[in-house]
């Protein structure tokens, strides 16, 4: 017999999971937050849709899991230092985590171990996320390419710090160096001690090898980690929040208002609450 106060419904195969009967306003009892954060292993990312929440509602619940901080690169809204506004306008068509598939900050010492991310606007249709599990990208591997990446570490470089607000009319600069940190290509997760491939768009070479060497190896691995079948594909709703872990997953805000160029696109605005840092081993 299930006692779970919480339901939790798979959405694909590889992972994502919708979690029903909370709501994130709270208070929220112990053993819901345990079974949200067991189920956030599980599932790797977590989504509550129709929540009605305020920044401090939002910053609250996110709070649960981990210190927030603000990102190097954005401003943070007013009174939350730890969340930032992401806005795309109707006749933009890139979303913002539109670079393609990635982990947020991998390019610092301490990348984010997660998010939350809570949707206030959203299109009817198109503007999903597609998410990535990379523990199976990295059991799928083959033992020679799990031997050969054991001792690698990749480079990891941020994009112009302005481009992370220039190019987006309603995101707003905050000047901050930018960043570049190696770390094992092969990763172990803290918690549930699995292994998994830690290589995204921020990965530029492999330590001591040059671009040119590198990029064979690095656009294998990022075509295999792409493979449908490891993935799964979120419709946002109004006032859903999904929650990732930054370390064995990848994201990419799906590009795909294409109505944008002619100004007959839809305005889609999130706020994501990005979790403290963690050094990958
Ligand atoms: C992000 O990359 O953090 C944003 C993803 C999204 O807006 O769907």
């Amino acid at each position: 017999m299930n006692n779970r106060s919480i339901d939790v419904e798979p959405i694909a195969g590889a992972l994502g999971a919708e979690i029903n009967g909370v709501d994130l306003r709270g208070p929220i009892a112990d053993n819901t937050l345990a079974e949200i954060n067991e189920a956030f292993h599980e599932h790797l990312v977590v989504f509550f849709r129709n929540q009605d929440l305020s920044p401090k509602q939002h910053a609250d619940f996110a709070s649960h899991f981990a210190e927030l901080v603000p990102h190097p690169f954005v401003q943070s809204i007013d009174g939350f230092p730890g969340i930032i506004e992401i806005v795309k306008e109707r006749d933009e068509k890139t979303n913002w985590g539109g670079i393609n598939l990635h982990s947020d900050l991998t390019f610092f010492e301490e990348p984010p171990i997660g998010a939350a991310l809570y949707a206030r606007e959203v299109p009817p249709h198109g503007g999903d996320t597609l998410f990535v599990n990379m523990y199976l990208a990295y059991e799928t591997l083959s033992e020679g390419m799990k031997a050969l990446l054991a001792d690698l570490r990749g480079v990891h470089i941020s994009a112009a710090p302005s481009s992370y607000s220039a190019n987006f009319k309603g995101m707003h600069e905050k000047r901050n160096d930018a960043g570049s940190a190696a770390h094992p290509m092969v990763i172990t997760h803290p918690r549930t001690g699995r292994r998994a491939l830690y290589t995204n768009a921020y990965t530029k070479h492999l330590e001591n090898m040059t671009v040119e060497e590198s990029r064979p190896i690095l656009d294998y691995l990022a075509s295999h980690a792409a493979r449908p079948e490891f993935s799964c594909r979120f419709h946002w709703t109004p006032g859903t929040l999904a929650m990732w872990d930054n370390r064995v997953t990848m994201h990419y805000a799906i590009e795909d208002d294409f109505a944008a160029e002619s100004g007959g696109g839809y305005r889609r605005v999130m706020h994501r609450a990005t979790f403290e840092g963690e050094r990958p081993h």
